[in-house]
């Protein structure tokens, strides 16, 4: 257990007054020698294995698909290649949860067939049974998903991506395909995929958003069978150095009015804000027919290019629960906590590939800026056992109160806000003592928030893995800073302001985590509300 004030040099002429809080955990209780470092060689296969993000048992996954709340159940499914560890012919797998955190993976949902691989997309709830599918008042779920034909791919086709649904009867535990699909066919473009439904109240139809290379297109249908393409949005808006995949159409009250805009979520892969894939959204209106930007959200974009959910290197595909009811009225969001630049490089061999934790969504206009928020589920707080709580403390106050402390980091919470904040760095460190170190934080001169996960471990399974620091521009520097962090075994996830500002990414350390430290030149910053959160899961 070490509680010290460290100075640090940075540069040759700086000497930084470093704040460091440091407390035990129970690496710390073994004698270094006796803790083995682990090898690529050697590698534990569970050593990896996040305590509370889902992964599945063995085997290769990607984006989460289908997700639908049904009768105290969510379900998730996602892209999945049972045969091995990277991507390859594409199944759904599925996994439950009472509680959106801890997840219970079920067999196989759907299986390659003659029309193609199982791409993504989504499921609905057909609760007036629109479809038909339904049977003796047993209402259908229905699957709606990209075939991609393979043998249409290699013969050099573009046309080979096309869509078709399934339905349930037993609320999404087994699946049959429809007799007649596919249900909408390719009309000549090469990247035609990712189908998210949503019931509009507007014109009682169902709604599709498809994304299609450079744009997403709408298509409306009143039975889930029958599809009429209705418009396109977004050939000239936002970024687009990638292909457009995975969309998700909804509307959001704007927080504390009666305003209702529509959110548009557009995954792009190559050309996310630090590399490789990432998730952009568009704020507009929608009126069944025409998706139209909000003029001063298309004034946001003129400044910005493009607007991101998430600036961290490791969140993608994400999109939202459908058939939440409105007495919870939250909407609910997954991604895959992976990047295409080096997703089936990451050092795990059993199993790959791990989802965000569950956030929930809010959409927020300030000064005509709208920003969309996400932050982590309620449901994760009855897993948490508080295990330090400060309402305030001066940064000098700070050396000496973790003391004795025992908490695991590898299912660690950490919740504070720092305040009095000067145009100076504020650091965040995670260190252990194979010499990892994890860095995130805020520049509040060059006005940036950071992860550097350039010395946290294992990264030279990758040269894109961590090529650079990560970055999030704030429009100015700020006085304040609420921060949330979510540590798993290999995750860090955080939350700024409540869910503005979100970086998530991976990291492979040599050994868990083992101090934390708050570092600045600045000694004069308070540090309230701080939290130290360990979560529990009998
Ligand atoms: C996004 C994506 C989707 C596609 C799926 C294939 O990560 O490329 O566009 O449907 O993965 O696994």
């Amino acid at each position: 257990m070490i509680n010290k004030i460290k100075s640090q040099k940075l540069g040759l002429i700086a000497v930084f007054i470093a704040l460091v809080i440091a407390f035990g955990c129970k690496e710390n209780k073994t004698p270094e020698t006796e803790t083995p470092i682990v090898s690529a060689e050697n590698l534990d296969e569970e050593f990896y294995r996040p305590n509370y993000h889902f992964t599945p048992k063995a085997n290769w996954m990607n984006d989460p698909n289908g997700m639908f709340y049904l009768n105290g159940t969510y379900h998730l499914y996602f892209q999945y290649y049972p045969d091995g560890n990277v991507w390859g012919p594409m199944h759904w797998g599925h996994a439950t949860s009472k509680d959106l955190i801890i997840w219970e993976e079920q067999p196989i949902a759907l299986y390659p067939d003659e029309l193609g691989l199982i791409f993504s997309g989504s499921a609905v709830v057909d609760k007036q049974n629109t479809s038909g599918f339904g049977k003796d008042g047993i209402t259908p779920v229905v699957a709606i998903y990209t075939y991609h034909n393979m043998d249409g791919e290699k013969a050099g086709d573009i046309d080979f991506q096309t869509q078709g649904i399934a339905y349930s009867l037993d609320e999404g535990m087994t699946w049959v395909k429809y007799s007649d699909n596919p249900v909408i066919k390719n009309p000549g473009i090469k990247d035609f995929r990712d189908p998210k439904v949503i019931w509009d109240s507007q014109t009682n139809k169902w709604i599709m958003s498809l994304a299609a290379g450079n744009k997403i297109m709408f298509y409306s249908s009143e039975n889930l069978k029958d599809w009429v393409f209705e418009s396109e949005f977004g050939e000239d808006k936002g970024e687009h150095g990638g292909v457009w995949e995975c969309p998700d159409l909804f509307p959001m009250k704007v927080e504390n009015s009666e305003t209702t805009k529509w959110v548009l979520l557009v995954s792009i892969n190559p050309s996310g804000p630090n590399g490789g894939s990432a998730t952009q959204y568009f704020i507009g209106d929608f009126d069944g027919h025409n998706f139209v930007l909000d003029k001063d959200f298309d004034q946001q974009l003129s400044q910005s290019k493009s607007i991101w959910l998430d600036y961290g290197r490791d969140n993608y595909a994400g999109v939202t629960w459908s058939n939440i009811p409105e007495s919870d009225g939250r909407h609910l969001f997954m991604g895959w906590m992976s990047n295409w630049d080096y997703a089936r490089d990451v050092p795990t061999y059993k199993w790959r590939s791990t989802m965000t934790i569950a956030r929930e969504l809010q959409l927020r206009k300030n000064n005509n800026t709208f920003n969309l928020m996400s932050f982590p589920v309620d449901e994760l707080n009855q897993f948490a056992d508080i295990k330090l709580s400060k309402i305030s403390l001066s940064s000098n106050e700070l050396n000496g109160v973790l003391k004795d402390l025992d908490v695991d980091f590898e299912k660690l919470g950490l919740d504070f806000t720092l305040n009095g904040l000067k145009n100076d760095a504020y650091k965040f460190v995670f260190n252990n003592k194979a010499g990892d170190t994890l860095t995130l934080g805020l520049d509040n001169e060059t006005n940036e928030l950071y992860i550097d996960r350039r010395h946290s471990g294992k990264v030279d399974f990758s040269e894109k893995f961590a090529p650079h620091i990560s970055k999030a521009k704030l429009p100015n520097s700020i006085k304040e800073l609420k921060v949330q962090i979510l540590l798993d075994k290999t995750s860090v996830e955080v939350f700024y302001n409540d869910g503005e500002f979100v970086m998530t990414e991976l990291f492979f350390p040599n050994k868990p985590f083992e101090e934390f430290s708050i570092i600045s030149n600045d000694d004069a910053f308070i540090i309230e509300n701080f939290k130290v959160r360990e979560f529990k899961f009998n």
